[in-house]
């Protein structure tokens, strides 16, 4: 037995059903139809319904449109998506543009959510101009083995799903679909895989193709099979990979449905937010911005840099911070500091030169004896001298509230939304309408 009885019994539920699937196939084929009589590109269907390794209820149809190699770039880009356009517009009126590596469509048909993504039809993935270039060869390699495995890849996916950490976007920072089945595939099925992965660590190297071409420091490597010098898990951090890990352990030890289920998130209520935060003691802090205009996987780095930044600006003003992440919505984002505490006294230590650099140590205490801005000093601390001077910011919301938090390193994006308008929160006020799943978390 390949399966035992409960994921047997998941599998019963997450197989996609054939009328499903041949709904979807059939208006592939129409689109397809579509694109071929336009004269300008050919049609595919890849992603995760051509490979049949899509889970009961998704309704994401993935199209490309393969232009000619020699097109030019900007041409590919308007004559793709002039394409995209005329053909959406037959079946309906739900349509936006969207921007990866370059623009494509999405368009709501029915109840499915079709990609129509333009790409060049390059002879070997080497050759490729644009990431989604690769994707019709990812369709030919997994199409051509996957067969047999398809439970495997199911069981899988919904596995990291229910796990939370499904995606490879920036914010999920997990696993995609792809490296799902190259996974599957790499260890002969779902059990192989979740044995060796429960004693996988940070570092985990994986070449199917024995090609790598490229050295890759990240946590989770996998080399693309048909490209050497791509890594499909570049965008595992290390925390997602950890918990994958420990899920595989978990579920090896004891398993249950709840490892298929994932249990809805509790989201507390104001008034749970403001008994615990009591409880806790700390201080929390809120910066929240209005989200700038670019896609999620350009923003999202740019909030955890501008986190980072702030964090260490708290630090250098000896504000202790405990926990600090960051969240984007559609219209605004958080940048959220746990600290453990608020307000600092008055006087601050300011360590000076050591006392045998005699010039430096001379002008340090020409500087401050005497004079009426210290509370003490200069005196000898650890080889130097030092004095006790008054603090500028006794406040940590005085100091995110300062002007000081544009001479870090924020990113370039939040960075101008920031120097626009901002918002610093303390305590309950925290609690912001749309980030409650976030705060809950
Ligand atoms: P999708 O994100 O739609 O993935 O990308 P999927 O495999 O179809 O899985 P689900 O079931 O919809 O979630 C479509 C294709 O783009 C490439 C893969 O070839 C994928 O099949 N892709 C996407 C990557 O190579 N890497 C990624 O991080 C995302
Ligand atoms: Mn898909």
């Amino acid at each position: 037995m390949r399966f035992t009885r409960l994921e047997e019994a998941v599998l019963e539920e997450i197989r996609p059903t054939s009328e499903e699937l041949d709904r979807m196939y059939r208006l592939a084929e129409r689109l397809m139809a579509d694109i071929r009589a336009s004269g300008k590109a050919e049609g595919m269907m890849v992603g995760s319904v051509a490979r049949k390794t899509c889970v009961h209820g998704d309704r994401d149809l993935d199209v490309f449109m393969l232009f000619d190699p020699d097109l030019p770039r900007e041409d590919l880009e308007r004559e793709g998506l002039a394409l995209a356009w005329n053909i959406a517009k037959k079946y309906t009126e739900d349509i936006r543009e969207k921007y990866a590596e370059h623009p494509y469509l999405n368009a709501r048909i029915e109840d499915l959510d079709i990609d129509l993504v333009p790409c060049y039809k390059v002879k070997e993935a080497r050759g490729i101009q644009s990431a989604v270039d690769r994707t019709p060869f990812h369709n030919r390699y997994i199409s051509a083995c996957i067969g047999e495995y398809t439970d495997d890849v199911l069981l899988l996916k919904q596995f990291v799903k229910a796990g939370g950490i499904y995606g490879s976007d920036q914010m999920t920072e997990g696993f995609a679909g792809y490296l799902c089945e190259l996974l599957v595939l790499h260890y002969g099925g779902f059990h192989p895989l979740l044995e060796a992965a429960a004693r996988w660590k940070p570092g985990m190297f994986i070449d199917i193709g024995q090609h790598a071409a490229k050295w890759f420091d990240e946590p989770l490597v996998v080399i693309d099979p048909v490209d050497p010098c791509r890594n499909v898990s570049a965008s595992v951090s290390e925390t997602k990979l950890l918990e994958f890990i420990e899920l595989c352990l978990g579920y090896l030890k004891s398993p249950s449905k709840w490892f298929f289920y994932r249990p809805p998130i509790c989201i507390l209520t104001k008034g749970q937010v403001g008994d615990l935060l009591k409880g806790r003691e700390s201080a929390f802090l809120a910066i929240t911005l209005k989200t700038p205009p670019y896609i999620e996987d350009i923003v999202v780095p740019q909030l955890r840099k501008s986190l980072n930044t702030l964090v260490d600006l708290l630090k250098r003003h000896e504000f202790v911070v405990s926990r600090a992440d960051t969240w984007m919505l559609e219209d605004k984002c958080m940048l959220l500091f746990e600290l453990l505490v608020n307000t600092l006294p008055v006087i601050r230590y300011h360590a000076g030169p050591p006392v045998t650099a005699h010039v430096n140590a001379t002008k340090f205490i020409e500087k401050y004896i005497g004079s009426d801005a210290i509370f003490a000093g200069p005196y000898i601390r650890d080889g130097r001298y030092g004095v006790e001077l008054k603090r500028k910011y006794r406040h940590a919301l005085d100091l995110l509230s300062s002007q000081e938090i544009f001479a870090t390193a924020l990113g370039k994006h939040v960075k101008h939304s920031m120097k626009e308008e901002f918002t610093v929160h303390s305590g309950l006020e925290c609690w912001q309408e749309g980030f409650e799943p976030f705060l809950s978390e």
